[in-house]
C-alpha cells in the first residue's frame, strides 16, 4: 500500500554533516520517492504543534530546545509501506538499544539527538504532513 510520511532530519545530523548520508539511505529503498525536500529552522509555534502530545513529560522542554536549536531537513517520502519503512531504517529511539545498519545504530549517540523523526501511523503521518508542507495537503 503506497503512503506518505514526514521526515525530519534533525539539527544533530544537519551539524554532523549526515544529510547526504541519511537521504542516500532513503533513496537507495527501490519504490521510494521524495516528494519535498526543505531545509529549515522550526518556530517555537511548530514544535508546540508537532511534540504537543509529549507536553508535560521530562524529556518535553530539553526535546523542544534542540529541534531548534539548528535547521532540520524536512522531507515527504512516498512509497511502499514507507511509514514502518523509514522507521525501521531509524532504528529505536534510544540509539543505544539501535542495531549497527540502523541510523541510530550507526551514527545515534544520545537519546535526544537521535538524527532522524519520521511518522509512526498514518494518523500522524496525515497530521504532520498539513503542519510541514500544507500545500500538498
Ligand atoms: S513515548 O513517550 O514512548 O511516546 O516517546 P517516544 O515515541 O519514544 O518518543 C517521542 C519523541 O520524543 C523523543 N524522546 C526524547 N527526547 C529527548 N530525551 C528523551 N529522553 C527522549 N525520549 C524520547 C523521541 O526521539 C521522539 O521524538 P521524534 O522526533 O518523534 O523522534
Amino acid at each position: 500500500m503506497s503512503q506518505r510520511t514526514l521526515v525530519l532530519l534533525k539539527p544533530d545530523a544537519v551539524r554532523r554533516g549526515l544529510i547526504g548520508e541519511v537521504i542516500g539511505r532513503i533513496e537507495r529503498k527501490a519504490n521510494w520517492t521524495i516528494s519535498a525536500l526543505e531545509l529549515r529552522t522550526l518556530s517555537q509555534d511548530v514544535l508546540e504543534q508537532h511534540y504537543g502530545e509529549h507536553k508535560g513529560k521530562p524529556f518535553y522542554e530539553p526535546l523542544v530546545e534542540f529541534m531548534s536549536s539548528g535547521p532540520v531537513v524536512a522531507l515527504v517520502v512516498e512509497g511502499e509501506r514507507v511509514i514502518e519503512g523509514v522507521r525501521a531504517l531509524a532504528g529505536p529511539t534510544d540509539p543505544i538499544a539501535a542495531a549497527p545498519g540502523s541510523i541510530r545504530g550507526d551514527f545515534g549517540t544520545i537519546v535526544r539527538e537521535n538524527l532522524i523523526h519520521a511518522s509512526d501511523s498514518e494518523e500522524s503521518a496525515e497530521r504532520e504532513l498539513k503542519l510541514f508542507f500544507p500545500s500538498l495537503v
